[in-house]
């Protein structure tokens, strides 16, 4: 087995969607102008066209005012903030979660064992949500982190990266992805926050934990195996991207790219394989060859248990997380929760890869503020939709209900359960818009119904026998992204309609080239990715540039991957933060007070290859630990203002 083998780990080499709906020429022209305008690149173009990008949003109060300066480009191998902010690390790869009497120490040749890993923070650290204690308070000192661990780096991972190949790689692989569920303090007097060992509320869940089936899916054919025979049941979450928070205080867990641990070897893959991207042995993270589990040809329904939204009670350490299958099955990204004016619960969720889709689901059953446990459930029942970008500017979110729209029988969808693993297939046939890879979504929390989108690139758009563009992916060869926004009508986030505008092009707003300074104001970026509101309605933006581009060819000059604030009302980028060499920034909380905010840096010294050579792990960085440490590790960071301030103020 060769250590140069690659995993395409994130999923978005190609395309899956051959669907022959609208994403291209039917969907246009009411935005013709503003499309040219773009098309033609140009600063008086842009220029031109930045009062219609950012105008709209009115806010209902005061808007919070940006106080820090802007930190440059950077290409410095650490976390750089404003003066007067620091940023301490606080959980990295390897250091015990804190289950009492278990806290294997990190070592930093790699040389834990399996068993030792379950018991340690995982790799690639990404989406993350603070739960106050106790439950149900806004106690901003004391709380609960929930990290989603997103893939492996084999190459870190094990002593000899992957030159060899055991089932004990595997099993320690599975135990390094997953969720976290630590419990943290400010210690005080200015000492900053800690993780508390040991802790009751101590937990890893991984590849390997059980996890319940709830919603349409639930004991499904589709869902039988033979280790589960009722379909009820399923071993383990993994490629846990980024998050959602309920109100009623549980976490939301995202299983992305999950293709990449399935193959399928028989050389005739399934419809349903093929549209999520399933492949041979030779791609992926070499599992199905210890763990026959993830052999598609043994157990041919394993993959459609993976691809879900989890929903975990980090306040329980011993609750079951369940599969929320009402949500749909795809490479979830995040799962955005609000709550619609009758008090139904709405999940907003983009399917990270080229040409896919963006969807929301809206509850039956209404929240209860006052009965947590009555609000367990309320994912497993509702309607799950898929939005269509209209060129006038106007959008539909399309029910993928079975019997309706075509989503039926005759289209080879048996039951609701099927139109659930299959949302896919559902969402091709409603017609919904084709996107740029749509990310993270955010909820404006001044502003009723407004919404945004990150939509990172999409490079094949426009490309030959891809669709080309449309009003609300407006570039061809989108290198940099954009971010969409749409105002729910009637300020309802349960409505069936919207009107959408783009909220910024992103670029470098200096950029030699016209095509490159995208239109936003401020900061230049490109591949917005991680986006979260907080409470005082700044939009936080990070970046997930990929490692073979970052500060590279169009990328050139543009540094480490970052994090920005603005403000919707001005529209004004203003860079915050820069991560260390070979990082994405990821993953945002704020504590109730918004004086504290943690984000993850995932995969700090990842080189182009996107596997690091275990005979030079610090070649590309040695953060967080410094030059005489072993390997780089992904971590969680905590921010605060030196006067003790609200975050951006
Ligand atoms: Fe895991 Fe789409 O980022
Ligand atoms: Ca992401
Ligand atoms: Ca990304
Ligand atoms: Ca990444």
């Amino acid at each position: 087995m060769s250590d140069s083998y690659k995993i395409k780990h994130h999923g978005v080499e190609e395309c899956s969607n051959e669907s022959g709906n609208p994403a291209f020429s039917a969907v246009l022209d009411a935005r013709l102008s503003r499309r040219s305008v773009l098309q033609a690149g140009g600063a008086a173009g842009v220029a031109g066209l930045l009062p219609a990008l950012v105008q709209a949003a009115p806010m209902s109060v005061k808007p919070a005012v940006l106080g820090f300066a802007p930190v440059p480009f950077s290409v410095e191998d650490r976390v750089v903030v404003p003066q007067g902010y620091v940023a301490d690390v606080l959980y990295a790869w390897g250091d015990p979660v804190g289950i009492k009497g278990m806290s294997p120490v990190f070592k930093p040749d790699a040389s834990n064992s399996a068993a030792e890993q379950e018991v340690q923070a995982g790799m690639h650290h990404d989406g993350m949500a603070f739960f106050p204690l106790p439950q149900g308070s806004q106690a901003a000192k004391h709380g609960l982190l929930a990290i989603n661990h997103e893939y492996t780096d084999d190459g870190l991972l094990h002593s000899d990266g992957m030159k060899t190949w055991s089932g004990d790689k595997v099993k320690k692989a599975q135990a390094a992805v997953g969720v976290s569920v630590i419990e943290v303090e400010d210690a005080g007097k200015g000492r900053g926050w800690r993780v508390v060992r040991p802790s009751k509320y101590a937990r890893r869940i991984t590849a390997n934990t059980r996890i319940a089936i709830g919603g349409p899916a639930r004991g499904h054919a589709l869902m039988q195996t033979e280790a589960d025979p009722k379909g009820v049941e399923i071993l383990g979450t993994f490629n846990n991207c980024a998050n959602g928070k309920t109100p009623w205080g549980t976490y939301l867990t995202c299983e992305e790219n999950f293709d990449g641990y399935f193959v399928n070897d028989s050389g005739t893959l399934s419809d349903n394989e093929k549209r999520y991207g399933i492949k041979n042995k030779d791609a992926g993270y070499k599992w199905a060859w210890e763990d026959f589990r993830f052999d598609l040809q043994i157990n041919p329904n394993e993959a459609n248990r993976f691809g879900w939204v989890v929903e975990i009670d980090p306040y329980d350490p011993k609750s079951k997380p369940v599969k929320r299958t009402a949500l749909g099955r795809f490479k979830h990204e995040g799962a955005t929760v609000t709550i619609a004016p009758d008090g139904r619960a709405v999940v907003y969720m983009g399917d990270d890869q080229r040409f896919e889709y963006i969807y929301k689901f809206v509850s039956k059953n209404r929240y209860q503020p006052k009965n947590r446990k009555a609000n367990m459930n309320l994912l497993d029942e509702g309607t799950l939709y898929v939005a269509r970008f209209d060129a006038d500017g106007s959008g539909q979110w399309l029910p993928l209900v079975h019997g309706q729209n075509g989503v039926d029988a005759g289209a080879g969808f048996a039951d609701q359960g099927e139109v659930a693993i299959k949302a896919r297939m559902a969402a091709d046939i409603v017609g919904a818009t084709k996107m740029d890879r749509p990310e993270w979504i955010a909820v404006n929390p001044r502003v009723a119904g407004e919404v945004y989108c990150t939509l990172t690139n999409n490079s094949e758009r426009g490309t030959e026998g891809k669709p080309g563009t449309d009003a609300a992916n407006p570039r061809a060869d989108n290198k940099f992204g954009h971010i969409i926004r749409w105002h729910e009508a009637g300020g309802n986030a349960a409505a069936a309609s919207f009107k959408w505008d783009i909220f910024a092009l992103a670029g470098k707003p200096d950029a030699a080239k016209s095509e490159h300074r995208g239109a936003l104001k401020g900061d230049g970026f490109g591949s917005p990715d991680g986006l979260s509101f907080d409470a005082q309605g700044v939009l936080w933006v990070q970046t997930d540039v990929s490692t073979s581009t970052v500060n590279m060819k169009e990328y050139a000059g543009m540094g480490n991957n970052q994090m920005l604030a603005v403000i919707p009302q001005s529209g004004e980028f203003r860079r915050f933060l820069t991560g260390p060499n070979g990082c994405e920034i990821t993953g945002i909380s704020f504590t109730p007070d918004s004086k504290t905010l943690f984000i993850n840096i995932q995969h700090p010294g990842e080189p182009e290859s996107e596997r690091s050579d275990p005979a030079k792990p610090t070649a590309v960085s040695s953060w967080p630990d410094g030059a005489a440490s072993g390997r780089p590790r992904s971590a969680t960071v905590v921010i605060r203002k030196l006067d003790g301030g609200v975050i951006g103020s």
